[in-house]
């Protein structure tokens, strides 16, 4: 059971039975804080006093990050060119990924298990403007459990991306960084997750992986990759497509 203390100045019936929703007990001895920002955005903030907040009206943040549309290698290992348009993103984190598909025309079902992040997440969609985040269905489930009723429709890819291993030597990250770690841990069930993900004969299924990353299951049909980053592809078993 996830705790949080309220902020006495955004205390209010509307909070509480928002938090009510998703299993987030109301406890003054919570590590972490629900406040408000100065920008008017629901904030996590931890003991020591660092924030987590998701606007996706931020300029500064990734949320509106410039893109090759279709020659992203995330758009086309998902395989927009092989007209997959609907994406199920098992990972929702802080929806920066969710959010750049969205933007390069995907339609985008997103999975978070973490309540404070759904809670987020919801409160950032309802605030924003933009139309191609409004169409984001953000759901607070498990992936497997979601996974195990869910009935594909044609020509739809997953996303995986669970958390990278903690880097021994890594500079500190942003704070933000900092508290989502906190407050996510470690994703140890990744394997398991992706197993049941691939039973599901997606069209595409895609997990992201540090450029050097080892692979999280069976070997892929194919990767692509960028600076930092790996997608490991996989492809339905009787599948005759090849990578474009
Ligand atoms: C590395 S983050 C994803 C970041 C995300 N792609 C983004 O752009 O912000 C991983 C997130 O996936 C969530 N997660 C991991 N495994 C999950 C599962 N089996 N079901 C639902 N959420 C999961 C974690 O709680 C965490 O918030």
């Amino acid at each position: 059971m996830v705790q949080v203390a309220l902020d006495p100045e955004i205390e209010s019936k509307e909070i509480r039975s928002q938090l009510a929703e998703y299993n987030i007990q109301e406890s003054s001895q919570a590590s972490w804080i629900l406040t408000r920002s100065k920008e008017d955005n629901l904030t996590v903030v931890d003991v020591d006093g660092r924030r987590l907040e998701i606007d996706f009206d931020r300029q500064v943040a990734d949320y509106k990050r410039t893109h090759r549309g279709s020659g992203e290698p995330l758009a086309k290992a998902l395989g927009f060119k092989k007209d997959v348009r609907n994406v199920v993103d098992l990972t929702a984190g802080l929806g920066i990924d969710a959010v750049f598909l969205a933007q390069i025309g995907f339609r985008v079902t997103s999975l978070e298990r973490n309540p404070l992040l759904i809670f987020l997440l919801h409160a950032a969609q309802k605030k924003t403007q933009r139309p191609e985040i409004k169409n984001i269905k953000w759901i607070y489930s498990d992936a497997k459990s979601f996974l195990q009723n869910y009935q594909l429709p044609a020509r739809t890819s997953c996303y995986f991306d669970p958390m990278y291993p903690e880097k021994k030597k890594a500079a500190l990250p942003r704070q933000e960084m900092v508290v989502f770690r906190q407050m996510v841990g470690a994703d140890v069930d990744a394997r398991d997750t992706l197993r049941v993900a691939l039973e599901k004969e997606f069209t595409r299924t895609v997990v992201k992986r540090p450029l050097k990353g080892e692979v999280l299951v069976d070997k892929p049909n194919f990767q692509l990759t960028s600076k930092l980053i790996r997608y490991d592809v996989y492809l339905p078993h009787m599948s005759q497509e090849v990578m474009e």
